[in-house]
């Protein structure tokens, strides 16, 4: 019918005519985005309604992609540790920016508003049921590694199954400390955890952020330094003691292979969900 294309459309006609925007999969909005320095952000987008995770655990995020064989948009997927607590009604993410990384070469230019691919399917072994009671929890992070506690800290449960909480993150230089430090600072006037755990709950954390290539307060690879007893006396506490101490590990490979088996000589052993024990691992997303 000629007639029909001939006749001038409104905008609200071609949008009505126009054929439907391909959908992209498991869909979530992001609403803001941080950068923090040249290599590491964080955003946060919507949450699916039926999501629910432990704190601690992960999902598959990504973007579409055209497959350069068949031509077909797919997702492209990696592993993130979700760094908001299981109440939040948002989600969080904290990344690396690889330049020429697969996913985060693109997923560094997120805006508010764009739609990223997240498969709600959590799973992972940095979560308070892969261990059994204890009074102290250490969470040991490098680098992005910190995303798992990022959660776990904004968690009560946390504060109620433990005295005290300590959290070390060593990172190469002082700017990659700046989120952690940020997320702990905040946890002072934290309307949940405060009402929640009583005011003051933040005294039972004690945080100990570290740097290796640039000049800090303190610096040192957390495994050096607790070989030396060096955190232990910054800290002002014992070393560590199977009894009474909890472990979770979020890091690079060479560090969770090296504190693993640090932890096993102070007679920690590895827990899972089926078989809760003293410590768990997990390693830390890179692209
Ligand atoms: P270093 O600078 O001495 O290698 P990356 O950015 O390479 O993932 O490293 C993050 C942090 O983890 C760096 O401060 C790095 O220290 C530290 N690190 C790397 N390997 C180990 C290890 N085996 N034990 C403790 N810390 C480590």
């Amino acid at each position: 019918d000629t007639m029909t294309e001939m006749t001038p459309v409104t905008d609200a006609t071609a949008a009505a005519t126009a054929p439907a925007k391909k959908a992209v999969p498991d869909a979530q909005t992001v609403t803001e985005v941080r950068h923090w320095t040249d290599r590491l952000f964080s955003f946060r987008c919507t949450r699916p309604a039926s999501l629910r995770f432990r704190s601690g655990e992960f999902v598959m995020i990504g973007l579409m992609q055209t497959d350069p064989k068949s031509g077909k948009e797919k997702p492209l997927l990696r592993a993130y540790s979700i760094a908001s607590p299981s109440w939040d009604e948002e989600l969080e993410f904290y990344s690396i920016k690889v330049q020429d990384g697969p996913l985060t070469s693109r997923l560094q230019h997120i805006q508010p508003g764009d739609e990223i691919v997240l498969r709600p399917k959590p799973v992972g072994t940095l979560v308070h049921d892969a261990l059994l009671p204890g009074k102290r929890i250490w969470f040991f992070a490098t680098g992005t590694g910190f995303a798992p506690f990022a959660s776990l800290l904004r968690e009560p449960q946390t504060y109620e199954d433990y005295d005290e909480v300590i959290i070390t993150h060593t990172c190469r230089e002082a700017a990659e400390l700046h989120y952690g430090a940020e997320l702990i600072e905040g946890l002072k006037t934290d309307e949940l955890l405060n009402e929640v755990i009583g005011e003051g709950f933040w005294k039972k954390i004690k945080y100990y952020p570290t740097t290796t290539r640039e000049e800090s307060p303190k610096m040192g690879r957390i495994t050096d330094l607790m070989r030396s007893g060096e955190a232990f006396r910054d800290l002002g506490v014992d070393p560590i003691n199977p009894d009474t101490d909890r472990a979770m590990i979020c890091g690079n490979l060479a560090f969770n292979l090296e504190l693993k088996a640090m932890l096993e000589e102070y007679g920690l052993e590895e827990g899972a969900n089926s078989d809760p024990k003293q410590y768990v691992v997990e390693k830390a997303f890179l692209d």
